[in-house]
């Protein structure tokens, strides 16, 4: 039997299309248009849909504001209002980026269906994302602030929402990119000893490997947050890998299915997600 076309989503790290260190909203806009080349060079109908994270339009403000934390104010309903047009505002950045590449990417603000429980997705509407994809657009969601049952806002995360897009899309693997090269026994940013992590799976991570939170300001947990958002996805015919897309050429390598960076995996499979033809 031949085997189905490789179907992939991919997060754009927040950490690499802004210059997240700074205080102020920067994006890289050479690296993202380096980035939507790279994207352009899969093979025609893979990439089915892109994440991409806040970086310096969301971490930063958001914890200025403390709209995570309740929005009883105007001044709060105000910051909440203009966090989200700053989303939109790099998100059309994005996306012009992809669509000069080649890809049909489509802005989909996530939080006009999502309501969160709690802090944790508690419903998105995926019908319309299904039914782009189905036409060969690209669904392009991204990290915002979102309604929460119960705090009233909460940060819905880029990290959060790839392996939910990959599911309602029947993508086999999610390429998270980001700004270093996998998971680690420490952050490698502040660990010259951390050492990268072939594999992640749900017995290894309670068995030990607790990686911390971002070394830059992110609200959403960093690393941490990231395999905490992708172990209860995966398994049953999808894959992650967690990279540097920092370095020229990785993203293209790990579309054509090389095995860089870190399998996040269910456990069910071991080897990661193959290309097929
Ligand atoms: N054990 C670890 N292994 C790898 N990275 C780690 C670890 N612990 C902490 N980190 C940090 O996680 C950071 C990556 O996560 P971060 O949330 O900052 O990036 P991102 O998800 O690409 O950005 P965004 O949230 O804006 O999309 C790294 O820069 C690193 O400092
Ligand atoms: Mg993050």
């Amino acid at each position: 039997m031949p085997r189905p076309p490789l179907r992939v989503v991919v997060k754009l790290g927040g950490s690499v299309i802004t210059d997240k260190r700074g205080d102020r909203p920067r994006i890289r806009r050479k690296v993202l248009s380096r980035l939507a080349a790279e994207l352009a060079t899969a093979p025609r109908g893979r990439v089915v849909g892109v994440v991409h994270g806040a970086g310096s339009f969301g971490h930063g403000p958001v914890q200025r504001a403390g709209i995570h934390k309740g929005v009883r104010t105007v001044a709060r309903r105000l910051a909440w209002a203009e966090i989200q047009v700053l989303q939109n505002e790099l998100d059309a950045v994005v996306c012009r980026a992809l669509i000069q590449a080649g890809l049909p990417a489509v802005p989909c603000q996530p939080s006009a269906t999502a309501i969160m429980e709690g802090g944790r997705l508690a419903h998105l509407d995926d019908a319309a994302l299904r039914q782009l994809a189905a036409r060969r657009m690209v669904p392009v969601v991204y990290g915002v602030p979102a309604v929460d049952s119960s705090r009233g806002c909460a940060i819905l995360s880029g990290d959060v929402l790839a392996p939910e897009l990959a599911r309602s899309l029947g993508a086999s693997l999610l390429l998270l990119g980001t700004d270093v090269d996998g998971v680690f026994t420490s952050d490698p940013r502040r660990d010259p000893a951390a050492r990268r992590l072939e594999v992640v799976t749900p017995g290894t991570w309670r068995d030990g490997a607790a990686p911390g939170g971002s070394a830059s300001t992110d609200v959403t947990g960093g690393m941490r947050g990231k395999v905490a958002a992708l172990l209860g996805h995966l398994g049953e015919g999808l894959d992650a890998r967690i990279l540097d897309i920092t370095r020229p050429g990785a993203l293209t390598r790990a579309l054509r299915g090389g095995r860089l960076g870190t399998l996040v995996t269910g456990g069910a499979r071991r080897g990661g997600a193959r290309p097929g033809r």
